[in-house]
């Protein structure tokens, strides 16, 4: 397949890049920075793009890449620290900047004829991030645009087709930079447009019977995207050898259990196992209030409703997982240092190494919006396609101390209605998360003649890129007000209602 390969320098607009080109239907990679040449040409990519990055090419431990990469004959475009370190390892010079160049830039392409513009203005804005400058071009290249503060904003070695920008195509503060990569992937690396869902779900098919086999699969179905586009896709593949199972945690908002039995069970007919363990987790929740033994409560108890489950589900000799290609590029430390694991407490559904799978991961080198359009490709509805994130431990973290069957009614019929509220305004599938959170405060009301005693619901609803930071959402006063007055009066227990204004950081997004 025709890709390109994006060598990691520890930027974190890294995984922008692969995402946008993947966005010109070209498949891409993330390879740690020093990955060897020769196993960089068994792959055979159609070019390599050189990310930027937090170091200074002359700095000591500077991460660099093999050399022998430009020896490959493959067209090369280095981003940023990118171009530095090619311009370093080619004979230019970089140096320290007098000022650093941060924030937004006006570029003007010198030479139109270089492909990296074609078909764009002589002026685009651009978004620049780096302290260190290049001083002097190495032999054979050539300024084709500047900016205010750089002569060599973009440069050229048209003949061994070398490309280097000095600020970040990818980000979408440099408005017309999808047209710059595709520029580089289509006009100067030459490939099509072949990556697309529809191609991916053949190609997936055909690799998953040839792993599968004639056995058995199993996959835990959260109802989530990622394991609603999982068991999609291995339905397709191998039918009746796949048997899912639904674990219902008595923690899931309402209609959950029953969207996953329809859409899959009735719709897809796809082997469903529903277990019903909600007796048991709240009977382990009874009288607990710390959030962190919550949490290792839930996510112990799951392991080992699951584990009873695979039993009695027969022989599966395969575990499939909805693991994401972020997920898996996580891993791969950079500058030394392992990557965070700030997500490490989120994985409730990590499973004991003692349970003997071997594991089936078919959306692998899929980003999260790709799971989406492959789940549509393969006709899953929209409801399951675009919701929002719901945390493993469900409404336990949004149930401020003791979790009881009473105080979960309560919050699931207000979060149904935040819900419903959000979706016919238009704003459920625009953002990234809009729940209610119940406290378990009680305050003093009047409900028509009567004095009232009750909980108070919280609204959240916050936007973001991956959840990693976010800002609350300005919901309109009319829909805060209809909120409120709905919750109120619809749910009962419930007398107040307050909105949630505090962004990530500080807060987190769910309350505990
Ligand atoms: P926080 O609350 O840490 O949440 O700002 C960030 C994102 O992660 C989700 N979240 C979880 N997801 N298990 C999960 O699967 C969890 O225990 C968990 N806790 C938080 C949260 O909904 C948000 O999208």
């Amino acid at each position: 397949m025709e890709q390109i390969v994006i060598l990691d320098f520890g930027s974190q607009y890294t995984q922008v890049i692969a995402r946008r080109i993947r966005e010109c239907n070209v498949y891409s990679v993330i390879l740690a920075h020093d990955t060897p040449a020769v196993e960089i040409a068994a792959l055979a990519p159609r070019g390599i793009i050189l990310s930027g990055g937090p170091s200074s090419v002359y700095a000591k431990d500077a991460p660099l890449p093999d050399r022998n990469i430009f020896a490959l004959g493959v067209p090369v475009l280095g981003i940023c620290y990118g171009v530095q370190l090619f311009a370093q390892f080619l004979g230019g010079r970089v140096e320290k900047g007098l000022k650093r160049e941060y924030g937004k830039g006006v570029l003007t392409v010198k030479d139109a004829s270089c492909m990296l513009f074609r078909n764009l203005p002589k002026r685009l804005q651009v978004w620049n991030s780096h302290g260190d400058k290049l001083t002097k071009l190495p032999r054979g290249f050539k300024s084709v645009a500047v900016t205010e503060n750089s002569e060599y904003a973009a440069i050229e070695n048209r003949a061994r087709k070398f490309f280097g920008l000095q600020f970040h195509p990818e980000v979408v503060h440099t408005p017309r930079g999808r047209e710059i990569i595709a520029n580089f992937v289509h006009g100067i690396c030459g490939c099509g447009k072949n990556w697309t869902m529809r191609n991916y779900v053949e190609r997936a098919v055909e690799e998953i019977r040839a792993r599968v086999g004639t056995e058995e699969v199993i996959l835990g179905l959260s109802g989530g995207v990622d394991s609603s586009v999982a068991a999609a896709l291995l339905h397709k593949a191998i039918g009746g050898q796949l048997t899912c199972i639904f674990v219902n945690n008595g923690l899931l908002r309402g209609r959950e259990a029953e969207v996953v039995r329809e859409v899959f069970g009735r719709n897809f007919k796809i082997k469903l196992q529903y277990e019903d363990a909600a007796k048991l987790f709240l009977k382990r929740l009874k009288g607990v209030t710390e959030p962190e033994r919550k949490r290792k409560i839930i996510g112990k108890t799951f392991i080992e409703v699951f584990q009873n489950a695979t039993r009695r589900a027969g022989q599966a000799k395969f575990l499939a997982q909805g693991t994401l290609y972020p997920d898996v590029i996580e891993s791969v430390p950079i500058d030394g240092n392992p990557a965070a694991l700030i997500k490490s407490h989120h994985n409730v559904g990590g499973l004991p190494k003692k349970m003997k799978f071997a594991l089936v991961e078919p959306l692998k080198c899929l980003f999260k919006d790709e799971v989406r359009q492959l789940g549509i490709e393969l006709g899953l509805p929209k409801e399951i396609v675009m919701r929002q994130p719901f945390p493993g431990p469900g409404l336990a973290v949004r149930i401020l101390g003791e979790v009881t069957p009473e105080r979960c009614a309560i919050l699931r019929n207000a979060d149904a209605i935040v819900v419903e509220e959000m979706k016919s305004n238009g704003l459920y599938y625009k953002i990234w998360q809009s729940f209610a959170v119940l406290l378990p405060v009680r305050s003093v009301g009047v409900m028509g003649d009567e004095r009232t005693y009750d909980y108070t619901i919280a609204i959240r609803a916050v936007e973001s890129q991956d959840g990693m930071t976010a800002d609350w959402v300005k919901l309109p006063y009319a829909l805060l007000e209809k909120l409120a007055s709905r919750i109120i009066n619809e749910v009962k227990g419930v007398n107040r209602c307050v909105f949630d204004i505090t962004s990530k950081p500080p807060g987190t997004i769910e309350w505990e």
